[in-house]
């Protein structure tokens, strides 16, 4: 499943931790996806593997805010790199 999240204050918005809190994800694979103002990740995708210990947890790719409008390329060329033909 594809999980995307914008950084707060380097980490995850509450919202996301209750959404891992009520789904257990053993055994899925989590393909994530990020905005942020420069911060990437951070150290989310650790969070993430806390929070989902069986699962299979990819860093996927991460767009600056300002750069969302004109990334719609390098989104295709990271979709097409997991196997989807967009
Ligand atoms: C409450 C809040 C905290 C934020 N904290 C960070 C931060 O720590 N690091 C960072 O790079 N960007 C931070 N940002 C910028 C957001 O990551 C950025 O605005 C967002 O990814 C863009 O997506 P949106 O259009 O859905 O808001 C923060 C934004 C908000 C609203």
């Amino acid at each position: 499943m594809f999980v995307g999240y914008p950084n707060w204050w380097y980490d995850m918005p509450m919202a996301m931790y209750s959404f891992f809190d009520e789904y257990d994800l053993s055994n899925k694979t989590i393909i994530t996806f990020n905005t942020s103002g420069g911060s990437a990740f951070s150290d989310t995708i650790n969070t993430i593997k806390k929070l989902e210990p069986n699962a299979n947890v990819i860093e996927g790719i991460t767009i600056r805010a300002e750069d969302v409008e004109s990334s719609q390329n390098e989104i295709n060329e990271w979709l097409n790199d997991l196997g989807y033909n967009i």
